[in-house]
């Protein structure tokens, strides 16, 4: 794979059906489920990138066999126990955060102690988020907040009550797997995020009791002795898709059909800034699929884009669409405000003032701060300059957002590190050349 990808041309107007590669938190947690099931579970449709070929390579460094045959993954589970890592054990989370922070929780009965390692990007991220509320189950760590970190656990860890504020999934959701294994009740009152891992373990018949009010999720979930193995077929990623729909918002005179992606409402996000945008954007063939909503995603071309003051309720549901969204308000009417979003500097790269840098780059007027940014619309904007992206901890959203960028409003770009992609979205070119 050469190392930069040059972009000089606009796309040519285009009408296709797509279909992206699987959800990868789904991915990632049907694979951490599977290795505390007792029993063989078999995942079809897993996303086969490096995040997810990480948490496979974790759970066999583990103890934990899986095997690929030609229509799905096969993992053989031993249960809540199962693990059995010598002292000392190395795991490389690589540039996961969702698999270094879910793995901790899994580890808080295993009593060898066990490193945890990762890419340079991950080694910048904040860990304490999950080591804190980790040591309440009783987990030891040798560093609170940055890999590399050991962990050693505990015969009985305790379950607990605690206060999720970020909106953070992946803190919930550790924490929710963790209190797995406990023996008892644990009280979790978390801010909204996306709800895959509650879902799950309900269709795996766990009892775990979520009150919903407005702003954050009450959630009560008690240790068990077993999980069943998991039969799961990953429906599409709606942050890969993100790319393509904003493409097509951007581009003239095109459509897009997106088949079989995951539309959970703590996903949309996306979808419902857009279009309060005046984007034009469609769900079709709605269904359900082991509690998780379904759909095909149409788009297409939309001339007439608005800015938007964009309400803080659709944070968490974007988080990872942030950085396209931008794209859209850089060519909307107005002056689109983004607010209390300073998660986003705590991602792959600090994103936030990436997306700046890049507006910048453009020559798109726009403020930001730790935690906001304004962008000054252009609904007429071409660039007509040189633009380089480089030095980007090889964040694959900024990677590519970079190319969308390119392809919609013209210039002369070079992007470097194309192998960033790997990390969640393997086949973004191919799908790209398929539409051009
Ligand atoms: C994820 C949750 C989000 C998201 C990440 C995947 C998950 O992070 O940014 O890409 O699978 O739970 P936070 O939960 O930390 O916001």
């Amino acid at each position: 794979m050469p190392k930069y990808i040059c972009i000089d041309e606009k796309i040519s107007p285009f009408n296709k059906t797509i279909q992206v590669s699987a959800d990868k938190s789904l991915s990632i947690r049907t694979i951490l489920l599977a290795s505390q099931a007792v029993g063989t579970s078999k995942i079809s449709n897993l996303l086969e990138s490096e995040d997810v070929l990480n948490a496979l390579k974790v759970i066999k460094k583990l103890g934990i066999d899986y095997k690929k045959t030609k229509d799905f993954y096969k993992i053989y589970g031993f249960g809540l126990n199962g693990f059995d890592p010598k002292n000392n054990t190395v795991i490389n989370a690589g540039n996961s955060g969702t698999l270094g922070r879910l793995i901790l929780s899994l580890l808080i009965k295993t009593k060898k102690k066990i490193k945890l390692i990762g890419d340079k990007s991950l080694s910048k991220r904040d860990f304490s988020r999950v080591t804190i509320p980790l040591k309440k189950f009783g987990a030891k760590f040798s560093s609170n907040s940055k890999l590399p970190l050991y962990i050693k656990g505990l015969k009985n860890p305790k379950p607990i009550n605690y206060f999720e504020k970020k909106g953070s999934a992946q803190v919930k959701t550790s924490l929710i797997m963790a209190a797995l294994k406990t023996k008892g009740l644990s009280k979790i009152k978390a801010k909204k995020s996306r709800t895959h891992t509650e879902i799950m373990l309900k269709n795996l018949k766990i009892p775990i009791k979520i009150k919903k009010t407005k702003n954050f999720d009450y959630i009560q979930i008690r240790g068990v002795n077993k999980i069943s193995p998991l039969h799961y077929n990953i429906p599409g990623d709606i942050s890969s898709s993100a790319f393509f729909l904003v493409l097509t918002i951007l581009s003239k005179n095109s459509e897009l059909l997106i088949k079989n992606i995951n539309i959970n409402p703590s996903r949309t996000g996306i979808i419902k800034i857009l279009k309060r945008m005046r984007a034009n954007i469609r769900i079709v063939n709605k269904k359900i699929y082991k509690g998780e909503s379904v759909g095909d995603i149409l788009v297409k071309s939309s001339n007439n884009l608005k800015s938007i003051n964009c309400p803080t309720k659709y944070n968490t549901s974007a988080i990872d669409e942030f950085l396209v969204i931008f794209l859209v308000a850089a060519k909307s009417k107005g002056i689109s405000y983004f607010k209390n979003l300073s998660e986003l500097n705590h991602k792959e790269s600090p994103r936030l003032y990436w997306g700046s840098k890049i507006l910048n780059l453009m020559g798109v007027k726009n403020i930001v701060t730790n935690d906001s940014i304004k962008i000054y619309g252009n609904p007429n904007l071409k660039i007509k300059r040189k633009i380089h992206i480089k030095n980007y901890l090889k964040d694959h959203r900024i990677f590519m957002m970079s190319v969308i960028a390119g392809l919609t409003f013209g210039g002369s770009w070079k992007i470097n590190d194309q192998d960033s992609i790997k990390t969640s979205f393997p086949s973004f070119l191919k799908i790209l050349r398929k539409i051009r």
